[in-house]
Order: C-alpha cells, then sequence, then structure tokens
C-alpha cells in the first residue's frame, strides 16, 4: 500500500488542543502536523477534544487519527481507549503502554524487571522517613510527582532537611511523589520510531543549558538552551543510549513512535533512562523532528510515516503485519 500523495489515507483526524496543562503546545504541535498531512494532499481535519464531544469524534468518521495532544486525557491511554471503543486506528503507543508510561513510577519498575538501567528511586508520603530516603539515594536527590506533565513539582534536593518541603510542593500535583537518585552529567533524548521488528532508534538529541549544572529554569524557560543534533558524542556512546532507549520501547510494548530522555552519568558514562514520552513534541523544531531531519526524514516525511503506523491495539497483536 503506497500513497504517493497521500490520497490512499481516507479522511484523517488530528487530535489536538485538549484538556491538559499543555494544551498550548499541543495546538502547536497539531497545527504542524495539520499543514504537513494536507501539503502531502491528505484529507486531515483538525478536531479538539476539548472542545467537541466523544459523539462528534465519532460523527466525523475518521479512517484513522494523528493524536498530538500531550499529557492526560490524551498521552495517558484514555484517549486511546476512547478510539479502541470507536475503532479508529490512531498513532503512537496503545492503551496501555501509554498509561504505564504517564505514571513514571510504575514504568521504573517495569524497566528494573527487564534489567535496564534506570536511577534509584522511592515513593514518598507524608510519614516517609526523610533521613533514611536521603541515606538510599543520597545527595542530591531528585523530587518529583510520578505523572508526566506534572513539570512544575520537581525539587533537586541537596540536603535532607529539603525533603519535606520539597516532598509537599510534589504532592500538590500529584497523589504519587517519588525521589530518585540524582545523576550528574549530561542530558539526552532519544527518539523511536516504527512497530514491532520494525522499531529503530533515531539520532539521539543532546540537550545542554545555559548552566552546566542542572537548572530546571533554564531547560524550560531560557531560550539559550542549545540542541544538539548530532549528539556529538562518541558512536559507541550514542549506539549505547539508542540501544536502551530502543529497549525501554520495547519494555513497555509501544508501537509508532516515542522519546525516551536520559542521563549519561559523568564519573563513568552510563546511561540511565528517566521516562518515555509517548506522544512528544511534533512542533516543526521539537525535537523529535530534529532528530528525524538528521537521520533523513523531513518533517512532512515524518508526518506521514508517523500516521501510516496508525493502528488499533487487537490490530498489533492478532493482524499486525508491516505495511
Ligand atoms: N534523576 C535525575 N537526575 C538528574 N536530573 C534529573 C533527574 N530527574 C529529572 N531530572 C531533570 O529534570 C528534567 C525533567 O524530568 P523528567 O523525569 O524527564 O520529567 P518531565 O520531563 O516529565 O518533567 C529532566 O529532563 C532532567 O533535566
Ligand atoms: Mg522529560
Amino acid at each position: 500500500m503506497s500513497h504517493p500523495n497521500g490520497n490512499g489515507f481516507g479522511k484523517v483526524g488530528v487530535l489536538f488542543g485538549g484538556r491538559s496543562a499543555e494544551r498550548e503546545i499541543s495546538i502547536f504541535s497539531g497545527t504542524g502536523v495539520l499543514q504537513a498531512l494536507q501539503a502531502q494532499g491528505i484529507d486531515a481535519h483538525a478536531f479538539d477534544p476539548a472542545q467537541r464531544s466523544l459523539a462528534e469524534l465519532a460523527g466525523e468518521k475518521f479512517v484513522r487519527v494523528f493524536i498530538a495532544l500531550h499529557g492526560r486525557y490524551g498521552e495517558d491511554g484514555t484517549m486511546q481507549g476512547a478510539l479502541e471503543q470507536l475503532g479508529i486506528p490512531y498513532t503512537g503507543p496503545g492503551v496501555l503502554a501509554s498509561a504505564i508510561a504517564m505514571d513514571k513510577a510504575m514504568t521504573k519498575r517495569l524497566w528494573l524487571q527487564h534489567g535496564l538501567a534506570t536511577p534509584k528511586f522511592e515513593m514518598l508520603h507524608a510519614g516517609s522517613d526523610w533521613r533514611s530516603v536521603a541515606h538510599t539515594l543520597g545527595l542530591p536527590l531528585i523530587v518529583k510527582p510520578a505523572h508526566e506533565g506534572s513539570t512544575l513539582g520537581l525539587t533537586k534536593v541537596t540536603d535532607a532537611a529539603q525533603l519535606p518541603a520539597a516532598y509537599a510542593l510534589a504532592a500538590k500535583f500529584d497523589k504519587a511523589v517519588m525521589a530518585e537518585e540524582f545523576i550528574s552529567g549530561m542530558e539526552l533524548t532519544c527518539p523511536l520510531l516504527g512497530t514491532g521488528d520494525h522499531a529503530r532508534a533515531l539520532p539521539v538529541v543532546r540537550i545542554i543549558a545555559p548552566d552546566s549544572n542542572y537548572d530546571y529554569q533554564n531547560k524550560y524557560f531560557s531560550d539559550q538552551t542549545q540542541y544538539l543534533c548530532p549528539s556529538g558524542i562518541p558512536p559507541a556512546l550514542e549506539q549505547q543510549v539508542q540501544q536502551l532507549a530502543l529497549a525501554s520501547y520495547r519494555s513497555l510494548g509501544c508501537r509508532g513512535w516515542a522519546r525516551a530522555d536520559v542521563m549519561v552519568r559523568a564519573t563513568d558514562q552510563q546511561p540511565y533512562l528517566l521516562e518515555i514520552n509517548t506522544s512528544p513534541g511534533m512542533t516543526s523544531h521539537s525535537l523529535v523532528p530534529m532528530s528525524a531531519a538528521v537521520a533523513g526524514m523531513p518533517y512532512e516525511q515524518l508526518c506521514v510515516a508517523i500516521l501510516r503506523s496508525a493502528a488499533l491495539d487487537l490490530q498489533v497483536s492478532a493482524d499486525w503485519k508491516p505495511h
């Protein structure tokens, strides 16, 4: 099945906007995807689940949808479940993988089970023994809400006495709060593309904040943050990170596409998985498109490739065949 002008896809919905805290970035992602698909001659239409009901989604009779939603109600398995119910193939990982990936602690338990490197962690609660947490994980450590999309509750703790306040802050964003071993080193992210035996890692992107120390403010609010792709890291390390990212993708049963965040410890160059994003940013300046371009796949082609991988859970487990 090839689509020279993309016309073989039928009516396509691009889901963006939505109700999560990441609504604004989703609008940028979705607008870019919509334009790219239309430019390829695909009959693509915008659909904002925050403004229209699931009944209207069913009424649109989309043949497949591109999910460009981020965070809750878009990336967490709930929209994927609704699309399964409606029988509309969708891009990205299925219900279970999306739901697990949204929960960082659950994801890490799975990775540990598969022998994949991820920083040590502990769940926190109001009655946690703070000194023992600091002793087990070492200092500094990171306190964060377990659910993705809640970046605001994250603290780097350098002294055990700061733990109760860091916990209280994270608990404002999420019932599940975790403390994690701090990995001092290089920050990388690695996109994954494809399904089953065809899944592959794209080139790694290196993220450099203006301050060589970890700094949350810099990373998210400074336009001086640098994104390097090609990453410039030694080829053997690049490959090791790609293999780890691909293994992390497979361990959750991901399909379609995703992006794994990795820290490489400075002392021994050991890569550690932080989390996997199952509906990453997809503006033309986002990290997955940046990496795909280095792999020889321009933005429009990437959008079409992701759209082509749209599926339902059952098709993948029972009937899935590569196109
Ligand atoms: N254990 C850790 N060690 C060092 N830096 C961390 C650690 N956990 C998070 N960070 C930093 O915080 C950022 C956000 O954390 P992450 O777990 O990726 O959550 P999210 O991207 O959902 O906010 C990371 O990109 C990294 O810069
Ligand atoms: Mg992240």
